[in-house]
């Protein structure tokens, strides 16, 4: 693989140990991957944040790698953590002090390497919008298919030390979806099936992930202009279900838009899908009329307009259930400006900041049931979490909130 000088010069430590080991991950992965060259990152975006996923064994090697001085050298920010990182003592999560304690020591790690505390699954949302042919490292899987699909940019599905690497060295192996040839869509599925909402939206994403696995969907026949809660939602079930990077959608992705015919390969397999049913099916969802303990929105992390729509549906009743809307700190504090938050907290719902319930050590809370918007929360909560799921659009879920009930 061809290296400038610099480049030579960061692999043979004269930058320090921490830039020479973050070079030899990337090279290696070049060298795997059979990459010609690097190309310079616009950003990053790193994941493996909460400590429930990392241990000590993941916080000592962040830490080792502070000391050796890694440092990032393009705009970084990071995935959620493992508990609310505004209040986390307050927080319904029920955050342990102790856990507490070696969370915020991954978090400092992290800020000592340069990484402002953004901590969300949707930059896009904050200050970390790659534009269409940015080239960025990013290692959250919904984060990486809005990217490269509804933005135009170009990311591998990287995982946390690659994207970590990418980002102390501002520069990643040019392979996989950094070349145009790699990006033609391999699987055209004709949608025969109405879409009212962002949450039928995710379940095409996690029928067409199951399908596709880590092949490029091309979608036809969508009616609408998909909103960006449709891409989120539709991206990140594709990526949980299978290992989609990116799908196109002609006329609404920049990419299918730019390519015309030429996006689809040649040997692409043709497919319809005219019915969500097998999507509900395969989330494995409890069905029937069902007391619930729980609603959640957030996964992937809530925009502004998925909080006005929340309060819309709440109407200013209060909820019965416990009711979290997880989002970026930032988005939060457009909410609290616009009194959007307000309204969620007077219902008595809860607003988790910069974390995922996912990756929580959910515990000690006692929840055994939920009902959730998103076909990625709910297969999440199911599989990692063990969690009764029920999935619904946003209308559907607050009314389970307030009700107490799954209406089925
Ligand atoms: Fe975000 Fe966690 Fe879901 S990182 S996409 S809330 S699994």
């Amino acid at each position: 693989m061809k290296l400038s000088d610099e480049e030579q010069a960061m692999l043979a430590g004269e930058m320090g140990a921490g830039v020479a080991k973050a070079m030899e991950i990337v090279v290696a992965l070049g060298n795997i991957y059979g990459a010609a060259d690097l190309v310079a990152l616009d950003s990053a975006h790193i994941s493996g944040v909460s400590y429930k996923n990392i241990g000590d064994a993941g916080l000592e090697f962040l830490e080792e790698w502070v000391r050796e001085g890694a440092r990032v050298r393009c705009f970084t920010t990071l995935n959620p953590a493992g508990m609310d990182t505004e209040d986390w003592q307050h927080s319904d999560m029920q955050t342990a002090p102790a856990f507490a304690a070696q969370q915020w020591r991954v978090l400092n790690a992290f800020r000592d390497m340069g990484i402002d505390n953004i901590v969300t699954c949707t930059p896009y949302y904050v200050n970390n919008v790659p534009r269409r042919g940015d080239h960025v490292a990013f290692s959250e899987s919904s984060a990486v298919v809005y990217a490269n699909s509804r933005l135009g940019a170009y990311t591998n599905r990287e995982g946390g030390p690659s994207a970590l690497a990418s980002a102390i060295v501002g520069r990643t192996a040019r392979y996989g979806f950094h070349l145009d040839e790699n990006r033609r869509a391999d699987l055209v599925v004709q949608v025969k099936t109405p879409l009212p909402d962002a949450t039928a939206f995710s379940v095409l994403g996690f029928l067409v992930g199951k399908i596709a696995q880590n092949r490029i969907p091309l979608l036809q026949g969508i009616e609408r202009e998909m909103s960006e809660e449709d891409h989120k939602l539709a991206g990140a079930a594709m990526a949980a279900a299978g290992g989609v990077a990116l799908y196109h959608v002609p006329g609404q992705t920049p990419e299918a838009t730019e390519r015309g015919e030429e996006i689809i390969a040649p040997h692409a397999e043709y497919i319809t899908i005219d019915d969500l049913a097998d999507g509900y099916r395969a989330l494995g969802i409890k069905e029937g009329r069902v007391a619930i303990d729980w609603v959640n929105f957030g996964c992937p992390h809530v925009s502004l307009e998925e909080m006005r729509q929340i309060v819309d549906a709440l109407d200013g009743r209060k909820i019965k259930t416990r009711m979290w809307v997880m989002v970026a700190p930032a988005v939060a504090k457009q909410a609290m400006a616009e009194g959007v938050a307000q309204r969620i907290k007077e219902s008595g719902g809860e607003l988790t900041l910069g974390a995922c319930a996912i990756v929580a050590p959910m515990k000690q809370t006692g929840i055994r049931s939920v009902a959730t918007n998103t076909a990625k929360g709910a297969f999440y909560h199911s599989s990692y979490n063990g969690l009764d799921i029920h999935v619904g659009n946003i209308a559907q879920c607050v009314e389970a909130a307030v009700t107490g009930i799954w209406a089925g």
